[in-house]
């Protein structure tokens, strides 16, 4: 399993401390939540905090943009230092474009869905990207709860990889802990996104080792 801490919980007075923590883990990437108050109701960081970040990490960053307009940011992305680009389905209307503008600018391309998009909407670009995270809540907050029907779209998108020459890892990202972490180890997720369950934690490295384990 793959571990990508999501920095949206951790202390932004502190943010230095609680990168060094995530270097200092079993964390195999670095989550990075941008919102633009349009795409989702809340407003998160953008390119600056993105950009010190990647000072200091040595992981990858896992750049999850819930903005309107994605496109348009892909130089600016990649120059802030993000291994991977994940946009969302509902906000590409030139999905296929875009994922290869994202290849071409060195990232590694991923697309999101939302909870109540269905996984056939994939089913064309699956073979194009490196990587799709299913929005395990509703996008725009931490410390939501896991919706269970995500379990079944693991399972779906385990499939249309395993029908498709598709080498796509499948990411999960909202309510994530030990418990639903378990659950999407056994459906077949690769890479578990987790905010509050780590930076929330009294032993935040146990935490992300507890979910490297399963
Ligand atoms: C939600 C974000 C998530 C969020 C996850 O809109 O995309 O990455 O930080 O937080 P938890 O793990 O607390 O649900
Ligand atoms: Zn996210």
């Amino acid at each position: 399993m793959i571990v990508s801490p999501s920095l949206l919980s951790a202390d932004f007075a502190n943010l230095s401390q609680d990168v060094a923590m995530c270097e200092s883990s079993r964390a195999g990437m670095l989550h990075c939540d941008v919102m633009d108050g349009v795409f989702v109701p809340n407003i998160s960081f953008g390119f600056p905090v993105i950009k010190a970040v990647a000072k200091i990490a040595t992981k990858p960053l896992d750049v999850h943009l819930m903005i309107v307009n994605p496109q348009n940011y892909i130089g600016r992305v990649r120059d802030c230092g993000a291994a991977i680009m994940n946009v969302h389905q509902e906000a590409c209307i030139h999905l296929d474009r875009t994922v290869a503008a994202i290849k071409a600018a060195g990232m590694k391309a991923a697309v999101t869905i939302n909870p109540a998009t269905p996984v056939v909407m994939l089913e064309d670009i699956i073979e194009e990207v490196d990587m799709v995270l299913l929005m395990s809540v509703n996008p725009g907050f931490g410390g939501q709860s896991f919706i269970d029907n995500t379990l079944k779209k693991v399972k779906q998108v385990r499939a249309l990889i395993d029908t498709s020459s598709s080498q796509a890892l499948i990411e999960v990202d909202g309510g994530v802990n030990e418990r639903t972490g378990a659950l999407l180890a056994t459906a077949g997720a690769d890479v578990l996104v987790a905010g509050n369950y780590v930076f929330k934690s009294s032993d935040p490295v146990g935490a992300i080792t507890k979910l490297k384990n399963l």
